[in-house]
């Protein structure tokens, strides 16, 4: 008798951590190949919660809220891949990933579209007041109308908006506004070609000569040790008094507390900001500051965005757990073809 044909094959299913809450369709079609363990109450895990857990897996669906370092690995034995929900990756520590021979991926190019409209949107938001309008209107001021009276706000047509950090995100907020008629200035570690400037429409200059002239200031750099506080005091005291900031790149890039003093004493006209030194915090002082808009981390956050970035990641850690080079693979050197 042939017992093995008779047999059910076992095919053992590689463990996965999934850190945070995702769409239920994906997570189901994840648990027909994985044996999942999923925090779907999306409560962070703790730094020894998610050791224990990378202890436990081969791969791992992450947010920025998983910080990825040399501690959190150190037990991770089996563990093969870090397949982050999000296009920045400042949560890695790349390095201690590389050490260890963990495959670090992110999220291209499937937000890019949606984040520079959301900076462009953050961007006419801070220069037009819309939520000091709109708390104006709910505080039932709309009776003292006036034409001098009014939340009164700065152009964006015909202005000049500086862009520091000129990658895809940027150079799409940069096309987003030559149709608003602005000149186009940008700062960037390295000069685009010149087709891509011509396409941008974008000058490049120091970053000191953005701080002065421009009308508008746009942050779309990566958070990088040597980026940390881009803009503080002494950059702030460059720019125009009539000037916005708007922060859609990571916290930390812009020193908090310096912008908080700025804004209280009128040294520039408003900010917008999207990211945080230490968030989901935000500095105190910022939240007195009536010439702020404020958002929580929102610029990949439409449905179809954020579905295409979880795709992508899913798509990135069975790629790896399969043998196969992740479509976004950071760190090349890791990867061994079978
Ligand atoms: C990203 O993907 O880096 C965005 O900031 C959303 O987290």
């Amino acid at each position: 008798m042939n017992t093995q044909a008779n047999t059910p094959q076992t095919t053992r299913k590689p463990k996965i951590l999934v850190a945070r809450a995702i769409f239920p369709e994906a997570l189901a079609k994840l648990e027909e190949s994985f044996e999942v363990r999923s925090n779907q109450s999306d409560q962070v895990l703790s730094p020894q919660e998610l050791q224990k857990a990378l202890s436990e897996v081969e791969g791992a669906l992450v947010a920025g809220s998983e910080r990825i370092d040399a501690a959190a690995l150190s037990q991770a034995k089996s563990l093969k891949v870090v397949s982050n929900i999000s296009v920045g990756y400042n949560n890695f520590d790349v390095p201690a990933m590389t050490v260890a021979g963990v495959m670090a991926t992110n999220t291209p190019d499937v937000l890019t579209d949606t984040t520079a409209d959301f900076g462009f949107a953050l961007l006419m938001a801070t220069a037009r007041r819309i939520t000091e309008s709109e708390h104006w209107v709910r505080a039932g001021k709309w009776g003292q109308w006036s034409i001098v009276n009014n939340p009164l706000g700065m152009d964006l047509h015909h202005s000049t908006i500086g862009i520091i950090g000129m990658g895809r995100i940027g150079q799409g907020i940069a096309k987003r506004a030559l149709g608003f008629g602005m000149k186009v200035i940008y700062h960037n570690r390295s000069r685009l070609s010149p087709e891509d400037e011509k396409a941008c429409g974008a000058a490049y200059v120091a970053k000191e000569e953005l701080l002065r002239t421009a009308d508008h200031i746009v942050l779309v750099l990566p958070y990088t040790a040597q980026n940390h506080h881009t803009i503080g005091a002494q950059e702030i005291a460059l720019m125009k008094p009539t000037a916005t900031l708007i922060n859609i790149a990571r916290g930390g890039i812009v020193d908090d507390a310096a912008l908080a003093q700025a804004l209280q004493a009128g040294k520039i006209f408003a900010a917008g900001l999207d990211v945080f030194e230490g968030e989901p915090a935000v500095h105190p002082e910022l939240l007195k500051c009536s010439n702020i808009v404020i958002a929580p981390h929102i610029a990949s956050a439409t449905e179809k965005t954020r579905r295409a970035m979880v795709d992508l990641a899913i798509e990135n850690l069975r790629a790896a757990l399969d043998g196969k080079k992740p479509p976004s693979l950071i760190n090349a050197e890791v990867f061994k073809a079978d």
